[in-house]
């Protein structure tokens, strides 16, 4: 963490010392890391009220006031190996594009941090790759086509690369979302981290979770694909490491069967909160 990170949590712990005394009973947390709940609202600044924004998410989950610098919009996975028709992409995926658009767009415009988190592997990753995992991403049932397998040629010229490998095509994100990610980490809005397992923010560490800590971000909205897998343990992940975790169902999707959607409904809302991007879009923009 940089210097100015431990003077704000040293400045943020002498400033809610008087938390501590929570007299009615609606502060949930530490001084480090704490939500207040006002009857049926929820305030996620942790003191910061700056520039903060209340949306109001349908009942029963009740409105959530956000600080937009310690918030980010996380994309997961919308990528080509996943979305695109060429590859068996997900067609519910490719509809979710000019939505998700939408809230990266509100999200800068509103000081929000956008986040692209995807698989894009390293040759070390490769070497400390479990079985199980080689086995899911087999095409064929052998290990040949698994991670790291040239995936081959498309449309006469598009080279699909190495499969899920970091700066291949097939590991970019798909259609106009490419331009998006590109333009937005040029101009700083955008970060980009790169994954090597369904979580983004598996283990000790990972790229992602080291940014959040440098940036103070505390509050995590949730879209991608798939919503079961690389969405859902990335949120899970995320929620265990003490973020707060905000799915947004219309910018989510999978090909898994619905009953595994309807196990992350059930619990994305118990982690955190659900919401729909036309709960959010309205008070953006
Ligand atoms: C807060 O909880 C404590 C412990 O249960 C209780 O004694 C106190 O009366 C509560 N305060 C309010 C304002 O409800
Ligand atoms: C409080 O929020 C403002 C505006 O969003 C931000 O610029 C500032 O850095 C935040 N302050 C702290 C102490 O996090
Ligand atoms: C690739 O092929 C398409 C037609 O299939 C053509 O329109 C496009 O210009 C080609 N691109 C390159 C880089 O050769
Ligand atoms: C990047 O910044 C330029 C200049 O401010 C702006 O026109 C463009 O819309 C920005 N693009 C994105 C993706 O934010
Ligand atoms: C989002 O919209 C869909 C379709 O209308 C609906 O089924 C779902 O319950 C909504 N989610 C939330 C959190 O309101």
């Amino acid at each position: 963490m940089k210097l100015s990170g431990y003077l704000l949590i040293f400045g943020a712990a002498c400033r809610a010392a008087a938390q501590l005394v929570n007299p009615n009973n609606n502060t949930f947390g530490n001084v480090f890391n704490f939500w207040t709940r006002n009857g049926d609202a929820w305030d996620l600044t942790r003191r910061n009220a700056t520039n903060a924004i209340t949306l109001p998410l349908a009942h029963p989950a009740g409105h959530v006031t956000i600080q937009p610098a310690s918030s980010a919009l996380v994309i997961i996975d919308m990528q080509n190996f996943f979305l695109h028709p060429d590859l068996g992409g997900d067609p519910l995926g490719r509809a979710l594009v000019p939505t998700a658009i939408d809230m990266i767009h509100a999200f800068r415009a509103n000081g929000m941090k956008v986040f692209w988190t995807n698989w894009g592997l390293t040759e070390s990753d490769l070497l400390s790759m479990p079985p199980a995992f080689f086995r899911g991403f087999s095409s064929d049932g052998t290990s040949a086509t698994s991670f790291g397998s040239d995936m081959g040629t498309i449309q006469g010229n598009i080279s699909v690369g190495r499969k899920l490998m970091r700066g291949s095509w097939n590991a970019q994100p798909f259609g106009d979302l490419f331009d998006e990610q590109v333009e937005g980490v040029a101009n700083g809005t955008d970060f980009y981290f790169n994954k090597n397992r369904l979580s983004g923010m598996w283990g000790t560490s990972t790229p992602m979770q080291t940014f959040l800590e440098e940036n103070m971000i505390t509050t995590l909205f949730f879209g991608g694909v798939n919503i079961d897998q690389c969405v859902w343990g990335t949120l899970l992940d995320s929620y265990y490491k003490g973020y707060d975790v905000i799915l947004v169902d219309d910018i989510s999707a999978t090909t898994s069967p619905a009953a595994a959607t309807g196990m992350v409904d059930f619990n994305a809302a118990l982690n955190g909160w659900r919401a729909n991007s036309t709960d959010i879009l309205p008070t953006l923009m």
